[in-house]
């Protein structure tokens, strides 16, 4: 049975294996006292550090005391940890006027532009704190969510959640890389998380960096992107491999045979047309070789949009990295100019958030910041 530990290096939820379902939380601060939220993230570290290992909250007698609500809200009790990983991260306006910490706010943790297409929609955007949890059972990270936002009362309060969820591995034992909404395997480009020099390069924030508060830490960038699921059950199966410039069955890049060969773009089709369009995703998004990120992305579906009749389902995007200049601003302006994908996708909600090195026990998340 796998347990990820709370403390360590890094956070977890981050290069650890991706779970089953995902809660995500997004947290206003109502507080405007420091040491008010300060006294909130150790109570946090503490809970989280309690629920990654199975554990109920609170100390007896808190949940048997029948004359007082209990600690933990219960519906977890008994149940295995789940691989629980709760990533904590601040977002860019926890460094406005109210902290005092403007000036710890790193330059590679910039606000996102507005990127062409964007429709976003401001209740699914931005936030103070960002919390990712997963589990592989929905029940146990739904638990943590809700226990997290009953802690916070009087200091923060949720602006936004989002539910995510890909194939079970139960489902898949071979555990292959998952498929999308659309269908086609999503992961395959990653970096390797066993590489550590890529993670050094590409995810963790380095000491020379420029703000060792985030050394060991991870900038997030989060979007919600809906899918037209209705059009592009319509396009034909060589459209849909154009989009992406691989195919379906296999994850192969066009031209290639198997899912992890390299993405050749001298590569030709019959016609002498290359065999990987020059505006197909994986081309675009694989930036000369050059700029990577690491995605850790789960599937939604949150019912239908009544004012269309279709569903609001598609792929809630996290990814992390070092610079968000250099990697998700970078890697977004050339896919939103001209990415074939953008006739079927539109980006709903976006937020980022600085997600601090592990805690050390005894510490709390954040404690080198403030
Ligand atoms: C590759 C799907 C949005 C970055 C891929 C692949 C698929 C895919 C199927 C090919 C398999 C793979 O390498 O994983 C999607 C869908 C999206 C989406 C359905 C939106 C709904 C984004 C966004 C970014 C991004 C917003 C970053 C700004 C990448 C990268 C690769 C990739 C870096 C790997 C390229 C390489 O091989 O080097 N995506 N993606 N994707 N995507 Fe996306």
């Amino acid at each position: 049975r796998t347990v990820y530990p709370f403390y360590g290096k890094h956070q977890a939820g981050i290069i650890t294996p991706s779970q089953n379902f995902m809660c995500f939380a997004s947290f206003d601060l109502t507080s405007t006292q420091l040491d008010e939220v300060r006294a909130l993230f150790k109570k946090w570290t503490t809970a989280a550090a309690s629920m990654t290992q199975g554990l109920m909250l609170g100390d007896e007698p808190a949940n048997t005391n029948p004359n007082l609500p209990p600690a933990d809200t219960g519906e977890a009790a008994g149940l295995i940890p789940s691989k629980t990983t709760i990533t904590f991260g601040v977002g860019p306006s926890f460094f406005d006027s109210r902290f005092g910490l403007a000036g710890k706010r790193p330059a590679a943790f910039p606000d996102l532009p507005k990127f062409r297409g964007d429709a976003l929609q401001s209740e699914w955007c931005g936030g103070d704190v960002g919390v990712q949890v997963c589990a592989d059972d929905l029940q146990v990270a739904f638990h943590a969510v809700r226990n997290l936002a009953r802690i916070a009362r009087g200091t923060a309060v949720l602006r936004w959640t989002q539910e995510g969820f890909q194939r079970t591995t139960a489902a898949e034992p071979s555990s292959g890389t998952p498929r999308n909404l659309m269908g086609f395997k999503d992961g395959t480009g990653n970096p390797d998380v066993n590489d550590e020099e890529q993670m050094k390069q590409v995810v963790w924030v380095q000491p020379e960096d420029g703000a060792p508060w985030m050394a060991q830490g991870s900038y997030m960038v989060v979007r919600r992107i809906r899918m037209r699921l209705e059009v592009w059950d319509r396009s034909t199966l060589d459209d849909q491999q154009q989009t992406f410039g691989r195919y379906r069955d296999s994850g192969a890049p066009l031209g290639a045979h198997n899912e992890f060969d390299p993405l050749d773009f001298s590569a030709k089709d019959a016609s002498g047309n290359p065999a990987i369009p020059v505006n197909a995703h994986s081309r675009l998004a694989h930036m000369d070789g050059k700029t990577k990120l690491l995605r850790r992305a789960y599937s939604y579906s949150s019912g239908l949009d009544l004012k269309t009749g279709q569903l609001d389902a598609g792929l809630f995007f996290i990814c992390f990295q070092r610079d968000i200049r250099k990697q998700f601003v970078a890697m977004q302006e050339r896919l939103a100019a001209s990415d074939k994908l953008n006739e079927y996708i539109s980006h709903i909600g976006s937020a980022s958030f600085a997600c601090f090195p592990g805690a050390t026990e005894g510490g709390y998340i954040g404690d080198q910041l403030f």
